[in-house]
């Protein structure tokens, strides 16, 4: 083990059930991280293949080192799974078995120096991809007070959104907000006094608002769904793992939408959650919902 944080993965046990009895070997990881659930799956199934998909270049380091063993049954691609079709058809497949989605920042993500965890005092970049443009930083600093307000509103589900970005700009007309703690300050004298210390740190919200922003994560995580659903095989399951409300309400409600036009059938009426042992060894994994189709 490395003195990194390893990425635990998330509902493992669930997530190898779900791929058990699927007719078919490719399974498409379009969120690879430290291949956490790719090594699993390819340890517990010796016929199955891997497609594993990150935007971040350092994640894909990480999951070509976990996946040293299982050489010659794994790709890894670096890309956004919002061309999960075009990455299909460049490595010559026309359908997939299987596809995981295990949507947010890992573990290794928010330990480095990457600017997505308030815990840290970190430029404010929050980029997934590198190579991408914008940067937290860039939101923080240019979006006009309307635009953060609403962001912060709509991707942080934040009832104190107006006065955050309120303080936001009046902070950036003396200096440019540089850093995590910079904007985590800002966003805590924001909060009235009273609601400062309550269940939830202030800054969590605006935090998720700004990330989701800069990786454009909804619009991606729509589009890449239902690619992915048009490209599942008959019988081949895709599941869901999400951690707050928005990315799991795009797969419910799609996951309703194909069932309608009988694409796919919906084997998880409600999400699955952890179950307590994994909360106390993970507690992260606290808000994970998973949710499962299968293609008919
Ligand atoms: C929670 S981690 C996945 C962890 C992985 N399942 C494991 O067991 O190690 C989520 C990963 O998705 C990646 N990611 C987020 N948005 C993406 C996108 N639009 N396209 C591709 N990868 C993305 C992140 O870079 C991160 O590595």
């Amino acid at each position: 083990m490395t003195s990194e944080v390893e990425h635990y993965p998330v509902l493992h046990r669930e997530i190898v059930d779900t791929f058990k009895d699927i007719d078919g070997n490719i399974i498409v990881d379009a969120t690879v991280g430290g291949a956490g659930h790719s090594y699993l799956l390819l340890k517990n199934f010796p016929e199955k293949k891997i497609i594993g998909i990150d935007k971040d270049e350092y994640a894909l380091k990480r999951a070509k080192e976990r996946l040293k063993d299982f050489e010659g049954r794994y790709t890894l691609v670096k890309s956004s799974y919002k061309d999960i079709d075009e990455i299909l058809d460049k490595l010559g497949f026309d359908k997939a078995h299987g596809f995981l989605f295990d949507l947010g920042v890992s573990m290794f993500q928010l330990k480095n120096q990457r600017g997505f965890s308030f815990q840290r005092d970190d430029f404010l970049d929050m980029r997934m991809d590198k190579d991408q443009k914008l940067t937290a930083y860039d939101v923080v600093n240019t979006y006009p007070e309307h635009m953060l307000e609403n962001i912060i509103k709509k991707y942080g589900e934040e009832r104190f959104s107006k006065r955050i970005a309120k303080s936001i700009v009046e902070h950036r007309k003396k200096r440019p907000i540089q850093t995590t703690k910079d904007l985590e300050n800002i966003i805590f004298h924001a909060y009235p006094r009273k609601a400062r210390y309550g269940r939830i740190h202030p800054a969590t919200r605006t935090f998720q608002a700004i990330r989701i922003e800069v990786n454009n994560e909804l619009e991606e995580l729509e589009l890449a769904l239902k690619k992915a659903i048009e490209r599942l095989d008959k019988g081949g399951r895709i599941a869901v793992i999400s951690f707050h409300s928005l990315e799991d309400r795009i797969a419910k409600n799609l996951f309703k939408e194909y069932g309608k036009l009988k694409k796919i059938k919906n084997l998880t009426k409600k999400p699955i959650v952890p179950k307590e042992d994994e909360i106390k060894e993970n507690p992260p994994s606290r808000s994970a919902k998973l949710r499962i189709a299968e293609r008919i």
